[in-house]
């Protein structure tokens, strides 16, 4: 048995054996949501390979049940590649989620803005990534599977679902491309200039990873950032990771409607 099928065997022996519809995995200082779920939570320590999430303002659980009507895995705590140098750090979580049959995956995140008009409290959904790192996860996987298509791989019917949900609830969603840079210093004022002129409104230090292996094994995916500051050089305010987890509750409210409603319409 594979390394993720005897952790999706353990997982159901605790849960139950009803498949999972959709994942969730949430950024840091939105990880609230994951104790509003009805059902079983799990500590990343008792799920061998999962991250041991050294990240403040991430909650190491996993939380399988129901929430709103749909059931779901929430990922309290990620893995970023800039903790281990493993840009596939995530990957076992995913083939975990996979397995317990899971066809749909929302992930969230902290990020930095670089638009004006979308301020610190303000949603972002990811239109489209731009990979700064030059990094990638597959490196390494051996088969022709690798080679994956990444257009559309923010799914448009998600990315629908989502925004019809953000109307639904009143909540101001915008739309973005969101560039992923690894991290762990924050970027510099002239790279997040070149960031803008490459087509980036948003920056951050996870989630394309994750958008990537998740298209790599077959999961629909969507992402929405929540923005907690302006980018490098384009605010007075100091950006640091204290700014962003006290920042990140702004919009974490607001996230949390969308998801919520996006569940109970689309779930
Ligand atoms: N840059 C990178 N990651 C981030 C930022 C940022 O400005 N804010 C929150 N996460």
């Amino acid at each position: 048995m594979s390394r993720s099928a005897e952790l999706a065997a353990l997982i159901r022996a605790r849960t139950g054996d009803a498949p999972v519809s959709h994942g969730l995995i949430l950024g840091s200082g939105l990880g609230h949501i994951a104790g509003e779920v009805e059902g079983v939570q799990i500590d990343y320590a008792d799920l061998p390979g999962f991250p041991h999430a050294g990240v403040s303002g991430h909650t190491p659980k996993l939380a399988i049940g129901t929430l709103e009507g749909a059931r779901v895995a929430v990922f309290g705590g990620r893995a970023h590649y800039y903790e281990s140098g493993k840009g596939d750090a995530m990957r076992l979580s995913l083939e975990v989620l996979k397995a317990l049959g899971a066809e749909k995956l929302i992930v969230t995140n902290a990020a930095g803005s670089l638009r004006p008009e979308t301020p610190p409290g303000s949603l972002m959904m990811l239109s489209d990534h731009i990979n700064f790192s030059g990094l990638n996860p597959l490196i390494g996987e051996a088969s022709d599977a690798r080679f994956v298509p990444m257009t559309d791989a923010h799914d448009p019917a998600i990315r629908a679902a989502l925004r019809d949900a953000a109307k639904a609830e009143g909540v101001d969603l915008a739309e973005g491309v969101y560039a992923w840079y690894s991290g762990p210093s924050f970027e510099t004022p002239a790279e997040i200039r070149a960031i803008r002129i490459l087509g980036g409104d948003a920056v951050g230090m996870s989630t394309v990873p994750e958008v990537i292996l998740a298209r790599f094994l077959g999961l629909k995916v969507a992402a929405i950032s929540v923005i907690t500051n302006m980018a490098a050089g384009m605010s007075e305010e100091k950006i640091s990771h204290e700014h962003t987890k006290a920042m990140a509750p702004l919009g974490a409210a607001k996230l949390e409607r969308v998801l919520r409603r996006y569940l109970r319409d689309a779930g």
